[in-house]
């Protein structure tokens, strides 16, 4: 490394510890009496505190670069004070609510844990049958959002018509659109099994059914369903496969499939007009050791930033959430504020 890299490294460095010593004080003052119980409120809410791993956990330091063998300044760099390494194993990268699932990153079915939507649905939406499932916090959102749309529009037949699905459902499909509509087919609308979003328990297809003839409308988003897709950010979702970005995505426009990525993410998402692939990536450019991503969604502050997977910093006071990207790292979000009452 050169001796110009060095200094501007040391810079860097000192402007980080600067930034962070103001903020740190008041922070330090402010919570050394709640530390306590702002920590019981981390192991307590799960919600809160993703949780690949045990959070708020102290744990040995991060592997030394020698170690890794990877070329990294921060893996043996020292921490500012409030902040501390946690071990998240490989296999947490899965887990959480921003994981990227497409044509290179697989998803292991067997992993997701869902429950039934019928069992744990409201009355403002339908669902296609008692095994179709989501994860807990996919059913919440999916609730809240479908009572909102119910209520600005009086409109409840929007039919869940897929959750969570298995290895063995995805090849079923795929097969089956081969056989009965060709290989492009398949290939524009489908997933390869073993790399559908479905199989995260995160991702829902929404369809309509109309109760008093038994037929489907499909969900194709306009009309009075406008509401619906353009509130989605609110409650969490994003519509996944918008037109704009299937050269990204690798799937065409598909109106009806929203994926639950949780605020604020959905909400950079929407405003910036990010599909999640190119979300995945900012993120990336947000390391602990840098500038962090301040976002203010619905009232709340929030920041975050990127750590590589075997590097997880947090905090070692206050909530944080720890989200796997299902590739090469973890998204730490620390929520500022709480909304206005
Ligand atoms: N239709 C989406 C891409 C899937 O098969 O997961
Ligand atoms: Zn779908």
């Amino acid at each position: 490394m050169s001796s110009k890299e060095l200094a501007r490294r040391r810079a860097r460095r000192r402007r980080f510890y600067l930034k962070r010593f103001a903020f740190l004080g008041g922070i330090l003052l402010l919570t050394a009496g709640l530390a306590g119980l702002l920590l019981s409120c981390v192991l307590a809410d799960p919600a809160e505190t993703v949780a690949p791993s045990g959070e708020g956990r102290t744990s040995p330091a991060a592997p030394d670069a020698a170690e890794t063998g990877e070329v990294s300044e921060t893996a043996s760099e020292p921490l500012p004070e409030g902040w501390e390494r946690i071990d998240v194993p490989e296999s947490a990268l899965a887990e959480g609510t921003l994981v990227l699932v497409n044509g290179e990153a697989a998803f292991d079915a067997s992993r997701a844990k869902t429950i039934s939507v019928y069992e744990g649905k409201n009355r403002n939406y339908l669902v296609k049958n008692i095994y179709l499932s989501v994860t807990p916090e996919t059913l919440e959102a999916l609730n809240a959002w479908m009572e909102a749309f119910a209520g600005e529009t009086g409109i409840t037949d929007v039919n869940i018509v897929a959750g969570w699905r298995s290895l063995e459902d995805q090849t079923k499909l795929y097969d089956n659109a081969v056989a009965k509509k060709g290989q492009g087919y398949a290939d524009t609308y489908l997933a390869l099994p073993g790399h559908s979003e479905h199989h995260t328990g995160l991702a829902v297809d929404l369809d309509t059914y109309n109760v008093e003839d038994g037929t489907s409308g499909g969900f194709d988003g306009e009309g009075e369903y406008a509401w619906a897709v353009d509130h989605a950010w609110e409650y969490g979702f994003i519509q996944r496969y918008p037109p704009s970005k299937s050269g990204i995505t690798g799937i065409d426009y598909e109106s009806w499939h929203f994926r639950y990525v949780g605020l604020p993410h959905s909400c950079v998402m929407a405003s910036e007009n990010l599909c999640l692939e190119e979300y995945i990536e900012l993120l990336r450019g947000y390391p602990f050791f840098g500038e962090h991503l301040s976002v203010c969604c619905l009232g709340v502050d929030y920041e975050l930033y990127f750590c590589p997977k075997d590097r997880v910093i947090v905090p070692t006071a206050g909530r944080y959430t720890v989200c796997g990207n299902n590739v090469d790292g973890f998204v730490v979000v620390l929520k500022k504020t709480e909304p206005a009452a």
